[in-house]
């Protein structure tokens, strides 16, 4: 396939599935947040990704004790269990700090 568009594209699963069959990928979706997992999620490859650093990022929040924040309030036992709103929360407060972490 030479180009595969997915113009509903969400957090991307679909156009990222298609990326091995394709050789472009045209993806679109309306709200800005998508529109950065998009970019992100399918332009990575282990040539602009540092994994080692993102394991780093990733076991220091598995390790994230859950706050009561905006997710918790608003989607703890809806979207997510209460528990996993709070990791969010945890993540989406602190995330800003580990810019440079390690
Ligand atoms: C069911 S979700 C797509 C799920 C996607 N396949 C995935 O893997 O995450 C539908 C998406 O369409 C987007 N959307 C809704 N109206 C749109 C519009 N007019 N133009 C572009 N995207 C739109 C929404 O933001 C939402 O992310």
């Amino acid at each position: 396939m030479n180009t595969f568009f997915d113009g509903f594209a969400g957090t991307g699963c679909v156009a990222h599935h298609f990326k091995k069959f394709s050789k472009k990928i045209i993806a679109n979706d309306i709200l800005f947040s998508n529109y950065v997992i998009l970019k992100t999620f399918l332009n990575s490859t282990s040539r602009n990704v540092n994994t080692e650093k993102l394991e780093l990022y990733i076991e220091k929040f598995n390790k994230a004790k859950p706050i009561k924040g905006y997710a918790y309030k608003n989607y703890g036992n809806t979207y997510f269990v209460e528990y996993n709103a709070g990791k969010i929360d945890y993540i989406r407060e602190n995330i800003e700090k580990y810019q440079d972490y390690p």
